[in-house]
């Protein structure tokens, strides 16, 4: 392989939140994510976090390369080497502005941005379950996105209990789940970079 001198862009992993809200414990828990990332990394992996709520509900007639937002969410995909969503549980299933986002991510399924990437998943929610139903249909529709599902699901129980005063989870049990999920699929992005020449 001829060596052309160019550098190769540093790992990079996208953040996606599956709330909309600006208290979500579940954008608690990707900021979390993103501390431990940059910390484990002395900040060498980038973090990109990626913004759902712009996009209009999917509709094929609408011309994607014209709506801005589905760009800017298209293009930060685009440059990920692996994906940590964290999805809310509304009535047992993940949030519709989620769905809403992989069916934009979708529309050229056959080489779309999610074909392939390295997607782990995590869930928070006051409740006892963590969030566990709605992650288990998130990764069944991962799966058919084409995206290749990585690690084991993580659920955060009583979320709203482990947050701190100003939103953030700081206690140890929690941030090493986090750091579980975010460690594990960031292993696998590395080895897959690993694997493919430049
Ligand atoms: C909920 N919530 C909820 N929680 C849960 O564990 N299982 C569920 O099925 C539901 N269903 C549900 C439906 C609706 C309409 C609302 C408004 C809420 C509670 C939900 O998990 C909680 O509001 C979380 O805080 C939402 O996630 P974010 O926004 O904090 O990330």
């Amino acid at each position: 392989m001829p060596d052309t001198g160019e550098s190769r862009a540093a790992p990079a992993l996208a953040l996606m939140s599956g709330s909309l809200r600006a208290a979500s414990l579940n954008t608690s828990v990707l900021r979390a994510a993103a501390r431990i990332i940059t910390d484990a990394t002395s900040g060498q992996v980038r973090v990109i976090t990626v913004d759902i709520g712009g996009m209009p509900h999917f509709n094929a007639d609408l011309d994607a390369g014209a709506l801005p937002a589905v760009n800017r969410f298209l293009a930060s995909l685009a440059q990920a080497d692996g994906l940590l969503i964290a999805t809310p549980e509304y009535n047992g299933y993940p949030s519709g502005a989620l769905k809403n986002a992989l069916d934009w991510a979708t529309r050229d399924a056959a080489d779309g941005p999610l074909s392939g990437l390295p997607t782990s998943t995590v869930s928070a929610s006051p409740g006892e379950r963590g969030g566990s139903f709605a992650q288990r249909h998130l990764r069944e529709m991962l799966r058919r996105c084409g995206a290749v599902v990585v690690g084991d699901p993580v659920a955060i129980s009583r979320a709203s209990a482990a947050v701190s005063a100003d939103g953030e989870f700081t206690d140890p049990g929690t941030c090493a789940r986090i750091a579980d999920a975010a460690m594990t699929l960031l292993t696998v992005c590395l080895d897959r970079r690993q694997a493919v020449p430049r």
